[in-house]
């Protein structure tokens, strides 16, 4: 493909030296002259290792050329990369002029050419920016029929940038619906096996990574800091805590949903913050984990009771499934709150037999919920047939079991995101979707 590279930072200098590599001819757009006469003699604008070598060799085959001049670029070209600068405002918000300004370049030069173009997005945009420009900016071009936008983010590092390039952590494709096919081509200039969103869940996804890389950096030195005050060593700490790539470094608990709850997560992180008060330490990060597991569960009690109905059922009251563990159940909290509030509640939960609950489960049952025996229902049905919101954590049964039960007027409120429940004839909802 002719691929015009606006922008000759850190990410536009990269992506036209690998383009170039894989066999594109590029044309790198910059504002500085001085860039675009680096660019044009094979001189990266940038230090970055394995960068040099490849636009001399993409510069010296002419593979590789630049310009201040961006309607001679579009002219030239398939498709436009986007790579300016997105730069904090004073405000610590986000700078989208350049991004708007080399938008409506393309714009104006693709209204007086009539040609096929594709503008792929690369820098980093909050969700919703891409829409907003093309609202306020590519409209017309759109309705031509003429141009696909993408939004593509980039997750390349400085230092490693042309090795991340071709092998990428993770490949993200936006499009308008986050369904419509990319062709290959497109798909192609990414490398690794994009995963396809709308383009607000893409630009999601970048600030989710990097947001999540922030924390890991907080947190690991969070505990560096109560490590070095016990005299423990926290790199060794943390290099352990990283072995587990089952719980720790893994997918697990890493999806929206119920709040955190159980007979573990709530104690041990109440401990910890309390020990780490003692210690005269500030870990704001570690203090703030209960205050936003607190904020979770308010909220879902809210969403329960804006439906604003009285009757209230609950498939699953354990805090996960196959367990009879009641201790620090989020679900719980939630039947106890809206019980405590008039509501009526009924309650199916497969592994809950109270005459068998024993110890500090039954203990737990006796002091929060003494009139829990009263709420359970034999069956999930039995649920459906007296509760006008339903909040599922488990599934209990099969969706056709469900099926005669489920009536339109009714809501569900679905903890864990199972797109099958979307598919009886209730009201969907759930405190993340
Ligand atoms: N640097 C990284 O490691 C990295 C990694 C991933 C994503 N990103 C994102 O990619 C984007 C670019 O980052 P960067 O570090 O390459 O920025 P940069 O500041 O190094 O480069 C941006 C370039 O855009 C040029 N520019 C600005 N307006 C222009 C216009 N109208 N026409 C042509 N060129 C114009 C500037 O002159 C500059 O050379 C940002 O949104 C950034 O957040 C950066």
């Amino acid at each position: 493909m002719n691929i015009s590279v606006f922008g000759l930072g850190y990410v536009g200098a990269v992506t036209s030296a690998c383009l170039a590599q894989k066999g594109h001819r590029i044309i790198g757009v910059d504002l500085h002259a001085t860039k675009v006469a680096a660019f044009n003699q094979g001189i990266s604008p940038i230090v970055e290792p394995g960068l040099d070598a490849l636009l001399k060799s993409g510069s010296e085959s002419r593979q590789i050329t630049a310009t201040q001049d961006a309607a001679e670029a579009v002219a030239q070209s398939d498709a436009s990369i986007i790579c300016v600068g997105t730069p904090s405002l004073p405000s610590g918000g986000l700078d989208l002029n350049f991004v708007l300004s080399v938008t409506k370049q393309i714009a104006q030069a693709l209204a007086s050419l009539d040609k096929k173009h594709v503008i792929i997005f690369r820098s980093t945009m909050l969700p919703g920016s891409t829409r907003k420009i093309v609202a306020e900016v590519l409209a017309d071009l759109v309705l031509t029929g003429h141009l696909q936008i993408y939004y593509c983010p980039e997750f390349l590092r400085e230092g490693t940038a042309v090795r991340d390039f071709d092998e990428p952590s993770l490949a993200v494709i936006g499009n308008e619906d986050g369904t419509s096919p990319v062709p290959e081509e497109i798909a192609g200039l990414l490398g690794g096996k994009p995963e396809l969103l709308r383009w607000e869940g893409a630009e999601m996804i970048k600030y989710s990574c990097n947001y999540f890389h922030a924390l890991k950096v907080g947190f690991a030195n969070e505990i560096g800091r109560l490590c070095k005050q016990l005299g423990e060593d926290g790199k060794r700490v943390m290099q352990v805590v990283c072995e587990d790539r089952k719980l720790n470094i893994s997918s697990y608990y890493m999806r929206p949903g119920a709040p955190f709850g159980g007979s573990c997560l709530p104690k041990d992180v109440s401990a910890l913050h309390a020990f780490v008060r003692q210690q005269g330490l500030a870990l704001p990060l570690l203090e703030n984990t209960l205050a936003t597991n607190a904020a979770h569960q308010q909220l879902f009690v809210q969403l329960i009771e804006g439906k604003q109905k009285r009757r209230i059922g609950f498939l699953g009251l354990a805090f996960k499934a196959d367990t009879d563990d009641l201790r620090g159940s989020p679900l719980v909290a939630a039947a106890e709150t809206l019980y405590g509030r008039g509501h009526a509640i009924s309650i199916y939960d497969p592994q809950i037999n109270l005459s068998r609950l024993i110890g500090s489960n039954e203990q737990q049952i006796q002091q929060r919920m003494p009139h829990l025996a009263q709420l359970m229902k034999a069956t999930p049905n039995e649920v459906l047939q007296n509760s006008d919101v339903i909040v599922i954590s488990q599934k209990c049964t099969t969706i056709d079991a469900l099926r005669p039960d489920v009536r339109a007027d009714q809501f569900v409120i679905d903890i864990n995101g199972w797109e099958d429940l979307k598919t009886l004839p209730w009201q969907y909802d759930g405190i993340c979707w």
